[in-house]
């Protein structure tokens, strides 16, 4: 077994070497062709052994108030239905956020709209669906709150053990009053959810006291221990499985469905499939909530900030503690004495709030770039020139060394390549026929996480490696990263590694959530492989440093060996396990971006067309250039449809979201989505992680709306500080045609 905690840098390694080239290159993904032509099996696909029922959630068309009783007597005998599940104690509400020990409990009290209060099992999903709807539930309904800035006065600051406690260092008031130059703005994020392409859905199979469940899970060191402690039942009991994940983005840490598909298996002696609808997802999944951010920024007359502040208000469901955490992204940004980032949160009887892609950044970024593109035009200085003289040489906060930070570089190699110095500063000054041409940029920043993992790697007789980890891959590429890894150091090609991901029999991997899947669980498969490196050195009777493995062969001296001579009969297997350590306190650990976007606004009708994007991002080593770039460009779409498109719009009078479905929940489509490019400046950062990656998944989204945001104000001078930019808010301000 080989052990790293990062208390130090794990150093220099094969890979270090690159000898079977196989590292950062943009090579396809190994279950690209599976997807394609639907081989991958997901989880509504799953087929156990026993005959399947389905199961549908009868959910509470109310959001505040008790359930008087639910009468089943008209559904239990509709066409096709098994049973009903109304009574089990276990039965789950809603989804869980993220560290909860199990799901919550549905007793009886409907505290938001959708809450899931039976399961209909029928012989069918139609069949369960139609008698789910004919389950009559009576309410005693009780008046609710729904609305952020009318209840503002009772909000509360962060909990004990907050991700984001408030950070209040000198005095931003007294920054602003002796400031040459200040901007005071608030800035406002509406209810956003995942949407991602495949829904929330379980198969479980009971095998006397074992379960089997299937499902669409990104973190099964955290959803298995929630699945057992939900049921009440012995970890070692529960078998998950989740070789394939149609995206999460912090949604799929284990949903109700999962718990919900167990006790209904349970209950009726026959394995069970729960997927919920995607109308079912906006309630009964934890979505973002509404951010009121009110930034300030404090200026000496040639551009350097003396203070800088973002404090937010936030919504969240009575009784959960999570909130968003808007000024992640802003914390260890920029220069500036006097800070505050601070956070209030309000209890609403909405639907709960929890982790969704780059949860903080997402929208906090948007806000904050927002208002340094605002502040450097008051300035009179170019928006990047802005940027770079508030470019801390430390870590602003504490004080700490960067481990890498690339952010310069980010700004000039992507203004050079999208060719900034074509923009004309001031504000609709570029027409193209009807249209109003705009320019704008803006920063990408994200924490960087680490976390434990642990691999397996085998070395079969037929010289073939094997990797095993309960690491997932929501289609961020992690089979083909973990096999690229574990040729590289053990010198193999690809088509020589196989990766086996998704089983809660493999050893616990990091999982996917956080940016931190990539870096942790490759590190786990590297450690893995450098103890088997050691011992091919050991029987090649040769020093590991003297002796190279390329394409199956181990080579020291003038010797030729191909390891399946090493190997021998026997197959030779290692654990790999990393841990975090001192590291992620020793330096400050982020990862670094520059968003550009050139924009179109129709003259007359205000109308909006995106025509490029360009991004170029800092995250230490690359793993794999094309599924690196996916994870950049899907990012930035996000921040499109951040910008322009995304809103889940509550209503005031019943707590429940009215565009609870694709239609209506605007996403950015092909039609919305032009010429983005994605570059990388890459520096190996060794003090971040063994394999020398950071977090990429979410960096994307940071800064990419107000980079939109920005080109749209150069475009048209209209200035839009509340998302998303619709018509309505854009057309009053056009300049008269
Ligand atoms: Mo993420 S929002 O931790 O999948």
């Amino acid at each position: 077994m080989s052990e790293h905690k990062m208390d130090a840098d794990y150093g220099p390694s094969a890979l270090d070497r690159g000898v079977q080239g196989l590292l950062g290159k943009g090579l396809d993904r190994t279950d690209g062709i599976a997807k394609v032509t639907g081989a991958a099996v997901y989880a509504a696909e799953q087929r156990p052994k026993g005959k399947l029922a389905y199961g549908y959630a009868v959910t509470a068309t109310i959001a505040v108030g008790t359930v008087k009783s639910v009468d089943t007597t008209a559904a239990i005998s509709m066409p096709g239905v098994i049973h009903i599940v109304s009574d089990d104690p276990r039965l789950p509400s809603e989804s869980p956020n993220i560290g909860a020990e199990m799901a919550p409990r549905f007793d009886g009290v409907v505290e938001s709209y959708g809450q899931i209060i039976a399961l209909v099992l029928a012989e069918s999903f139609e069949q369960a669906r139609a008698a789910a709807l004919a389950v009559a539930v009576e309410y005693v309904p009780q008046k609710g709150q729904f609305d952020t800035i009318a209840e503002v006065a009772a909000a509360k600051p962060p909990h004990e053990g907050a991700m984001l406690p408030d950070v209040v260092v000198g005095d931003v008031d007294a920054a602003m009053a002796s400031a040459d130059v200040s901007h005071d703005a608030t800035y406002t994020t509406p209810y956003q959810v995942h949407a991602a392409m495949e829904p929330h859905a379980a198969v479980a199979e009971w095998d006397g006291d074992d379960l089997t469940l299937y499902g669409s899970i990104q973190i099964m060191r955290a959803a298995r221990p929630l699945l057992a402690k939900s049921l009440e039942i012995d970890i070692a009991r529960v078998r998950m499985i989740s070789p394939f994940i149609g995206g999460g983005f912090g949604g799929k840490i284990g949903g109700p469905e999962i718990v919900l598909a167990a006790i209904a298996a349970q209950a009726i002696g026959r394995p069970v499939k729960v997927a919920l609808t995607r109308q079912q997802l906006f309630h009964s999944i934890f979505g973002r909530s509404d951010t009121h951010q009110r930034i300030r920024l404090a200026a000496t007359a040639d551009g350097k900030l003396t203070g800088i502040a973002q404090d937010s208000i936030v919504s969240q469901k009575v009784g959960v503690s999570f909130f968003e955490p808007v000024a992640l992204g802003a914390l260890s940004l920029y220069a500036g004495a006097a800070r505050s980032f601070t956070t209030r949160v309000v209890r609403l009887n909405i639907t709960r709030a929890g982790a969704v892609r780059a949860p903080g950044e997402a929208v906090g970024m948007m806000a904050l770039e927002t208002a340094m593109d605002e502040m450097a035009e008051k300035l009179g200085l170019d928006p990047i020139a802005f940027r770079k003289l508030n470019e801390p040489e430390v870590d602003p906060m504490r004080g700490v060394p960067f481990s890498t930070r690339r952010l310069v570089d980010c700004l000039d190699d992507g203004a050079k390549r999208f060719g900034w110095e074509k923009r004309v500063p001031t504000p609709g000054a570029v027409r193209e026929g009807g249209w109003l041409i705009g320019m704008g940029m803006a920063t990408a920043a994200r924490v960087n996480f680490l976390a434990n993992s642990d691999a397996r790697v085998r070395l079969t007789p037929d010289g073939m490696a094997e990797v095993e980890t309960d690491m997932t891959d929501i289609g961020t590429g992690t089979y083909t990263i973990l096999a690229q890894i574990a040729g590289e150091m053990l010198g193999l090609p690809m088509e020589r590694v196989r990766v086996f991901l998704g089983d809660s029999n493999h050893p616990d991997g990091a999982g996917s959530g956080g940016s931190f899947g990539a870096a942790s669980s490759g590190s786990a498969v590297q450690l893995a492989c450098d103890d088997l490196v050691a011992e091919l050195a050991r029987r090649m009777d040769a020093k590991a440093e003297d002796m190279t493995l390329k394409d199956g062969h181990a080579i020291a001296g003038n010797r030729r060996v191909p390891i399946t001579d090493l190997i021998g009969d026997e197959a030779i297997e290692a654990m790999g396990v990393l841990r975090p350590g001192k590291n992620s306190r020793a330096y400050s650990q982020g990862t670094h971006g520059a968003q550009f976007a050139e924009v179109a606004v129709n003259a007359v009708t205000g109308e909006v067309r995106v025509r490029r994007m360009l991004g170029v991002f800092d995250c230490g080593r690359i793993l794999n250039a094309k599924t690196a770039r996916s994870q950049a460009l899907g990012g930035m779409i996000w921040g499109l449809g951040y910008a322009l498109h995304e809103h889940a719009v509550l209503d005031q009078r019943s707590g429940s979201y009215v565009n609870r479905d694709l239609g209506e929940y605007h996403i950015p489509v092909n039609a919305d989505v032009p010429q983005i490019e994605a570059y990388f400046i890459e520096e190996v950062d060794h003090h971040a992680s063994p394999v020398g990656a950071k977090g990429i998944g979410e960096l994307g989204i940071s800064g990419a709306g107000a980079a939109i945001t920005n080109a749209i104000y150069n475009a048209c001078g209209v200035r839009v500080r509340d998302w998303p930019m619709t018509l309505d808010q854009i057309l009053p301000g056009l300049p008269p045609v």
